[in-house]
């Protein structure tokens, strides 16, 4: 998660830092111009990096504004997609995938590993912001299922006793 994210003084309103804005740029730089509105999941994403994780109804009314789409269309969109957290997630979210291959391949162990391993259940954050625990849809890694997603990285091929480890291994 960035720590560059900017919050105006004495307004409490999200913005982008200068680094950001220049990103946003080299996102347009990648649309046509009569397709810029398609550079909205990218920046959705970038703001979910710069604003510690998660998108607030401040920093989906900013990313409007920012790309002059309408605030319900880029609520329907933020809303859409499971990888936009829309409330705050701990350091690590852990996102586990349980669709058919994934559960074909053995995720219920995998899942029931992680859920008492955390002590969480899904959708649910440790008390000490360390851990948020997701179920998601694919994750687009069949081939090696089961899979799940902590932040960036991706783990796959998992049994109950991997899980474990990999999450033993956190720093
Ligand atoms: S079904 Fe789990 S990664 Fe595709």
């Amino acid at each position: 998660m960035s720590v560059s994210s900017t919050e105006r003084e004495g307004e409490g309103k999200p913005r982008f830092s200068t680094t950001a804005l220049a990103e946003v740029e080299a996102i347009y730089a990648r649309y046509p111009p009569e397709h810029r509105r398609s550079a909205l999941l990218p920046i959705l994403h970038l703001a979910q990096r710069e604003f510690g994780g998660w998108l607030s109804h401040e920093a989906l009314a900013y990313v409007a504004e920012l790309t002059d789409i309408p605030p319900v269309r880029v609520g329907e969109v933020a809303t859409f997609y499971t990888m936009y957290n829309l409330k705050p997630v701990g350091r690590y979210h852990v996102q586990v995938c349980t669709n058919i291959s994934c559960w074909l391949c053995g995720s219920d162990a995998v899942a029931q590993a992680l859920q008492e391993k955390l002590q969480l259940q899904w959708g649910e954050t440790s008390a000490d912001g360390r851990f948020t625990l997701s179920e998601v849809e694919c994750l687009g890694a069949c081939v090696n299922a089961p899979a799940l997603q902590i932040n960036d990285d991706y783990h796959e091929e998992l049994t109950p006793e991997k899980v474990t480890e990999i999450m033993d291994r956190l720093p």
